[in-house]
């Protein structure tokens, strides 16, 4: 499903308009998670997520998500956010993650995800600190 935003941005869940090699050329080249990791993997992880929302701007990808569920039963994990450099500040990626996890088939779902510094950007979605029942096993 597509939602059109201002300024020619778009956001769009089907799977086949992602452009691997941009996400791929951000994920192992720019991201702070996913240094060299390669085309075959972003490729793979795309493909197999339960969802994926791209940011477009005129039909360029400037933005990703992926979603990853038990069959979207209960539980989703959000993962691979991001808006390239230079679209960031104006709302996009706040939007981005709201189509994720308010819109579509898993929006009734325990979320989870990881962050290093963007705390605030998911409060504002309803993310909040870890309950005393969530535990974790690093890899
Ligand atoms: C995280 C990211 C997707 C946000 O995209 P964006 O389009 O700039 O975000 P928005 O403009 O929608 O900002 C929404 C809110 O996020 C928070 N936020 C945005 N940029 C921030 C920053 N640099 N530092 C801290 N908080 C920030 C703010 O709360 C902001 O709300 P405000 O404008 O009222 O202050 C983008 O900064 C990005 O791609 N960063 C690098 C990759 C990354 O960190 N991904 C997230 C991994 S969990």
């Amino acid at each position: 499903m597509k939602r059109v935003l201002a300024e020619g941005y778009e956001l769009d869940d089907d799977p086949d308009r992602i452009d691997i090699d941009a996400v791929h050329a951000y994920i192992s080249g720019e991201s702070y998670w996913g240094q060299g990791r390669p085309r075959a993997v972003v490729e793979r992880a795309v493909r197999k997520s339960a969802r994926v929302v791209g940011l477009y701007k005129d039909d360029a990808q400037v933005g990703f998500s992926r979603a990853v569920t038990d069959e979207g039963a209960n539980v989703s994990y959000l993962a691979d956010v991001y808006v390239l450099a230079e679209h960031r500040g104006h709302g996009l990626g706040l939007e981005l993650v709201r189509e994720m996890v308010d819109n579509g088939p898993l929006a009734g779902n325990t979320w989870l995800l990881h962050t290093r510094d963007m705390h605030e950007l998911y409060a504002k979605l309803g993310f909040g600190p870890p309950g005393e029942r969530l535990m974790e096993r690093p890899s």
